[in-house]
């Protein structure tokens, strides 16, 4: 009775076990790319890599895209219809704190799209054989120790995501770059890159722009119509800021700590999604303020400080009506503090900064009101500031100061 069940399950398990076999031995991964593998763990320090992380469990004795489950992970492979070899499309080793370095044989993953190595000790060139492997859709390399230059992306023409920020690259930004026409995302910042910014007008699909904490120098680049966040912030570019306002979507723009020059144009503060802008340590001379006509401006955050601002205090900021965080701070504005600005404090201002200007006069009376709950410092300037408000703290100039002006 008992064996009577047993032959048709047994049978049935060999049956199964054997179709299995006879898919996966068509899907074996290409020997090349086996060997790849190997070199990308000979390439780590065995001592970076713990007990837990991906590298550990890849164990050659088995086929890479073969094994599931609990064995190669980070990788993904291809599963060709017919009886051709697995590739290797996706090598995800993001966060395990590897060190070492990256071998040129990867140039020999031919159909890799995803390359994300992001948060790793890696260190050393990225190798210039990455340039052939024109699968490539993303390129996530941020958070390591890569050094040399920028590898020449121009040819990986499906790439949409290149993050190499926060590593020790140097050397100018490809030109070439300015052919990827499918790239939404590209992050450079926090490295050591110089020259120039090349054009990105033809980058149509670009969504977010980060070449911060650089040594970008020359004039303001040509930036792409689809741009949603640039931020260019600690640099040396030099010059106008020229058409940022026809960029519609724009909702976040750092331009600070350059040596950008010029007059701030009004309707860059009128972009209809604009919730942040930052043009403070610059040489700016002045800023006009339109006024924000339909009542639904997105502004939310506005640094101007440490600028060479001149004129009176852009009256018509009141009109934004959410903005919560004003910076004027540090620049050479003269004249009275208006008196709207008194009616937008904690509402909905939170935080002004008028410090180190040459305002005189009195402060609106609502600034001496005690259930004003602000953060902010109306220091140093030429007002009469009552010392016993905590936003006078730090005194005024000396009249001689104030005379010169
Ligand atoms: C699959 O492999 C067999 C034997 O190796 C060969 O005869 C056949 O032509 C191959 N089929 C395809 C679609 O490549
Ligand atoms: C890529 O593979 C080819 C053929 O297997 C081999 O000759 C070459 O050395 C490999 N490339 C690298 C950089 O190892
Ligand atoms: C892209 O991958 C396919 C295999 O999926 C390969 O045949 C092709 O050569 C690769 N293209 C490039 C440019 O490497
Ligand atoms: C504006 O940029 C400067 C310099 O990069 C930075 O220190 C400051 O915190 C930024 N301001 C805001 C409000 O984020
Ligand atoms: C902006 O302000 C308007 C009008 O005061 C308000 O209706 C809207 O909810 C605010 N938007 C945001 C994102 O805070």
């Amino acid at each position: 009775m008992q064996s009577i069940i047993f032959i048709p399950f047994n049978t049935m398990v060999a049956t199964v076990i054997l179709s299995w076999l006879l898919v996966s031995a068509d899907a074996k991964t290409l020997e090349s790319e086996v060997e790849v593998l190997r070199a990308i763990t000979m390439s780590v320090d065995p001592v970076s890599i713990t007990e837990y992380s991906f590298l550990s469990t890849w164990n050659f004795d088995l086929d890479p895209c073969e094994s599931t489950g609990s064995d190669f992970l980070g990788i993904l492979c291809t599963l060709p219809q017919d009886n051709s070899s697995s590739q290797i499309t996706t090598l995800d080793l993001e966060g395990d704190g590897y060190e070492g370095f990256l071998t040129p044989a990867i140039e020999n993953l031919t159909a890799l799209t995803t390359l994300n190595l992001r948060r790793n000790q890696f260190r050393g060139p990225i190798p210039t054989t990455i340039s052939r492997l024109g699968n490539l859709t993303s390129v996530l390399l941020s958070n390591n120790f890569f050094s040399g230059n920028m590898p020449d992306v121009g040819k990986l023409k499906k790439l949409v995501n290149l993050d190499l920020s926060r590593n020790l690259l140097s050397g100018p930004i490809p030109d070439s770059i300015s052919g990827l026409r499918r790239l939404t995302l590209m992050s450079m910042s926090n490295n050591e890159l110089v020259g120039v910014v090349p054009d990105l007008s033809g980058l149509w699909q670009l969504n977010t722009l980060d070449l911060s904490g650089n040594q970008l120098m020359g004039n303001f680049p040509v930036l792409p119509q689809n741009l949603r966040t640039l931020n260019l912030a600690r640099n040396l570019l030099s010059g106008r800021v020229t058409s940022l306002q026809i960029i519609e979507n724009l909702e976040s723009i750092d331009i600070s700590d350059n040596r950008l020059s010029g007059n701030i144009d009004p309707d860059i503060l009128t972009l209809p999604f604009l919730k942040y802008l930052n043009v403070s340590i610059n040489r700016f001379t002045s800023v006009e303020v339109n006024k924000f006509a339909d009542d639904s401006s997105l502004l939310e955050v506005l640094d101007m400080h440490e600028n060479r601002l001149q004129g009176n205090l852009p009256i018509n900021l009141f009109t934004y009506s959410n903005l919560t965080s004003l910076n004027l701070g540090h620049n050479v504005f003269t004249g009275p503090i208006p008196e709207v600005y008194g009616d937008r404090l904690g509402n909905p201002w939170q935080s002004l900064f008028l410090d180190y200007n040459f305002l005189e006069g009195n402060v609106p009376s609502q600034f001496t009101s005690t259930h004003v709950d602000i953060i902010g410092s109306l220091a140093h300037n030429c007002l009469n500031c009552p010392r016993k408000l905590e936003i006078c703290r730090g005194g005024q100039r000396r009249a001689s100061e104030c005379a010169k002006q």
